[in-house]
């Protein structure tokens, strides 16, 4: 019998679960239907992927795209057509937008703007409050919703938990994992007066918003969740100090790095980018990043995420401390992790696994994060021997800009294609947004039967 696909991948080195192997890979109804010599077959659509590696889609977990309330910085369309260019097939986004997302209201009115408006799938989360604890666990149920978000420092927009008891109540209700912005706002608020000096830089970010800042937060909320016996996930992790803490609570927390700590380095990115290097945590020195990269070499490190945090070049430009945090980083997280894979510091295994597979076991993604039969027909294909000067104009942020500009990277996505679905090809968007809302296996809805009469 001759076989018949959608699509057909042809003759690409593709990251599968038994490694890198030279395959085809069949898709129907976008979902993966074969993998294996498909010679014979025929198919819709074939593009010949020689020559590339074809990687499990990538899933950016961190991502702030503003919508709705702030979208002179970002919006769903906007912040996924550079998801797209830069090979990412699936975004979870952050609650800190205006309003936040802490109702159900909120969150539906979220996923009704995704609706056609999408270019990759899309997750929101629900931000966790003092006037929302009790109903987060019903809330972190709804189709579309990639948890609960907490924010133990304050950084951009009002979300924050600053309180044990409500950090505990918040704890207690549901049961899926948690992620988690670790600053201790107590301290923060404490420092604060660091900043008074008239002659203030953005060199004193990571001084105001210490080591200890974090420690402290991380200590604090796997104790509680220790003792409430709830998963953890610790986002952006910025310190060594850390590290030894995340390593005993192994069972309970998973972590997060972004490109960002990993690549950039202070004070030199202090000196080069002023306050477009400023970021929540902050980025930090030799020592930090060097910790970094061997808790991710050791096997620590459980995903990548880009903490995609767009400002206006304005807004950016305003004398420190009154400059806000965060910098883009959607489009750029392949082709700087793929830089990193090229310099020989991961293995392009270790990178699927933190941007791919990690996701998707970290937040219990259903049907993504792997090359295997019926997943989701979800493909960065990517050409590791491309080599790009990147510059602001690449950048479809509304933001406009890259801390990354002037970078030449080695490796560069060439193709992205969602659920079957050819979404870019070198550079170009193609056809229209077609994203749709990531499914969990902790939140699966549930079939509709009808009752028994
Ligand atoms: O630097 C940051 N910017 N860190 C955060 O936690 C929030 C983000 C933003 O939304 O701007």
């Amino acid at each position: 019998m001759k076989l018949t696909f959608d699509l057909v991948l042809r003759g690409g080195s593709c990251v599968t679960s038994t490694g890198i192997v030279h395959t085809d890979i069949g898709v129907r109804a976008g979902k993966i239907a074969a993998v294996g010599d498909l010679g014979r077959a025929s198919a819709e659509r074939e593009i010949d992927v020689k020559g590339l590696h074809v990687l499990p889609g990538v899933i950016d977990s961190q991502v702030h795209f503003r919508e709705p309330g702030l979208t002179h910085k970002e919006d769903l369309e906007s912040g996924t057509r550079g998801a797209a260019l830069g090979g990412v097939t699936a975004i979870f986004e952050m609650p800190n937008t205006n309003p936040s997302t802490t109702t159900q209201e909120a969150l539906d009115h979220k996923l009704l703007l995704a609706r056609g408006r999408t270019w990759v799938d899309h997750a929101f989360f629900i931000g966790a409050a003092a006037d929302n604890a009790e109903q987060l666990g019903e809330l972190e149920r709804t189709p579309g919703c990639a948890g609960v978000k907490v924010f133990l420092g304050s950084s951009t927009g009002s979300l924050l938990v600053d309180d044990a008891a409500v950090l505990r109540r918040v704890l207690r209700s549901g049961r899926r994992r948690v992620a988690i912005h670790a600053e201790d706002e107590a301290r923060l608020r404490e420092r604060k007066v660091l900043l008074e000096d008239p002659a203030v830089t953005v060199h004193a970010h990571p001084v105001w918003r210490d080591e200890q800042s974090a420690l402290l937060a991380t200590q604090q909320v796997l104790r509680l969740a220790r003792e409430e016996g709830r998963p953890l996930h610790i986002l952006h992790v910025s310190t060594q100090d850390e590290l030894p803490l995340l390593e005993q609570h192994r069972d309970l927390a998973t972590m997060e790095v972004t490109p960002q700590h990993l690549t950039l380095t202070a004070p030199d990115c202090y000196d080069r980018l002023g306050t477009y290097a400023q970021m929540n945590p902050p980025l930090r020195d030799e020592a930090h990043q060097q910790a970094l990269w061997n808790a991710l070499r050791e096997g620590l490190v459980d995903v990548i995420g880009s903490d995609h945090a767009p400002h206006t070049q304005a807004e950016k430009d305003r004398p420190y401390p009154e400059s806000p945090s965060g910098m883009p980083g959607v489009q750029t997280l392949v082709p700087v992790m793929l830089t990193h894979v090229n310099a020989g510091r991961l293995s392009l295994e270790r990178f699927v696994e933190l941007t791919s597979a990690g996701p998707a076991r970290v937040y219990d993604v259903a049907g993504k994060g792997r090359i295997a039969l019926g997943y989701d027909a979800d493909f960065t294909v990517v050409d590791m021997g491309r080599r790009v000067r990147l510059d602001d104009s690449w950048i479809a942020s509304r933001c406009g800009w890259t801390p990354f500009a002037g970078m030449e990277v080695h490796g560069f996505p060439l193709i992205t294609i969602v659920r079957g679905q050819l979404v870019m090809r070198e550079g170009e968007l193609l056809g229209a947004p077609c994203g749709e809302p990531v499914r969990f296996a902790t939140a699966l809805p549930r079939a509709r039967v009808r009752p028994a009469s």
